[in-house]
C-alpha cells in the first residue's frame, strides 16, 4: 500500500478521475468497482467530463456498485444507485446490461448478493475499486468487526453510519441495514484506491494507518493490499506521522 497526498480536494478528486480514466484507456473491457458518498462526486463528475471531450470509451465496460441501502428504491436521491446513475451512468451513457446494482428492495437480499458476487467472480474480478472511508472506518457498509475474508453480504448498520448518513436523504430516513461487497472483494481487486478528504476524516485517517490491522477498523485492512492507494488531501492527512505514510 502506498499514501498519496495532494493539496486541497481538487487535486485529490482530479487525480482520481485520472486513475478512472486511466484504466478504461488501458483496458476498454475493464471492471470498475465505484463507490458513492461526497468524496468521490467531483472525481466522478469530472472522468465523465472528460471522458465525453476526449472521446474515451466507457460502453465496453463492466460496473458494480460498492453498496446500498437496504429498503430503499432506486428513485430515492439518498439511494447509493441514484447517485453513481447521476454523476457518472448517466452522463456517459452506459449501457444498462453493463451496470450492476445491489436490489435493495429485493424479497431475498441474500440472493442480491450471490449476483453481485457471481457477475465480479465471471469477470475474473475487480480491475479497480475506488472506495470512500466511514468516519467509524467502515469500507462500503464493511463495519467495524466484520471479517476481511466475506464477499458480499447483508451488515446491520452501525450507530455512527446510520447518523452520518443522513446527510444523503432529503428527509430524516430510517436506516437499518445494508447491503455490500466484501472486503475480500476488496483485498481481491487488482487496484483499489481508498480516498479521503477535509479535517473530518483527519483521525480515522490516522487509525487507519497507525492502528493494528484488524477487523475494529475495516479500512486497515488496505494496508494488506500490494496496489492500494491511501489517496488524501492535505486536511485528511494532517494527523500523519512522516513514520505512518
Ligand atoms: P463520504 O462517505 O464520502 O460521504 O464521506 C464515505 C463513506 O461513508 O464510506
Amino acid at each position: 500500500m502506498k499514501t498519496k497526498i495532494f493539496k486541497d480536494y481538487e487535486e485529490l478528486s482530479t487525480n482520481t478521475a485520472n486513475e478512472i480514466l486511466a484504466v478504461v484507456q488501458s483496458n476498454p473491457m475493464a471492471m470498475l468497482c465505484l463507490a458513492s458518498g461526497d468524496t468521490p462526486r467531483l472525481a466522478y463528475m469530472l472522468a465523465a467530463k472528460r471522458a465525453k471531450e476526449g472521446n474515451i470509451d466507457f460502453s465496453r465496460c463492466t460496473f458494480v456498485a460498492l453498496d446500498e441501502w437496504m429498503g430503499i428504491p432506486p428513485a430515492n436521491e439518498g439511494s447509493c444507485q441514484f447517485f453513481l446513475r447521476r454523476y457518472l451512468f448517466d452522463p456517459l451513457n452506459i449501457p444498462e446490461r453493463n451496470i450492476n446494482f445491489f436490489n435493495a428492495v429485493s424479497s431475498d437480499p441474500d440472493e442480491e448478493c450471490k449476483k453481485m458476487n457471481d457477475v465480479i467472480a465471471r469477470k475474473g474480478g475487480i480491475d479497480l475499486m475506488i472506495v470512500g472511508i466511514g468516519m467509524n472506518g467502515h469500507i462500503g457498509f464493511n463495519e467495524p468487526g466484520q471479517a476481511f475474508d466475506q464477499y458480499a453480504h447483508v451488515v446491520d448498520l452501525d450507530e455512527t453510519s446510520r447518523t452520518v448518513a443522513q446527510k444523503y436523504f432529503r428527509e430524516s430516513t430510517q436506516l437499518s441495514k445494508g447491503l455490500t461487497l466484501g472486503l475480500r472483494h476488496m483485498l481481491e481487486a487488482k487496484k483499489v484506491l481508498l480516498i479521503a478528504s477535509g479535517l473530518k476524516k483527519a483521525e480515522i485517517i490516522e487509525k487507519t494507518m497507525g492502528e493494528e490491522i484488524s477487523p475494529k477498523i475495516p479500512s486497515t485492512s488496505i494496508r494488506n493490499h500490494p496496489n492500494g492507494y491511501v489517496m488524501l488531501d492535505k486536511e485528511a492527512a494532517s494527523l500523519l506521522s512522516a513514520k505512518s505514510m
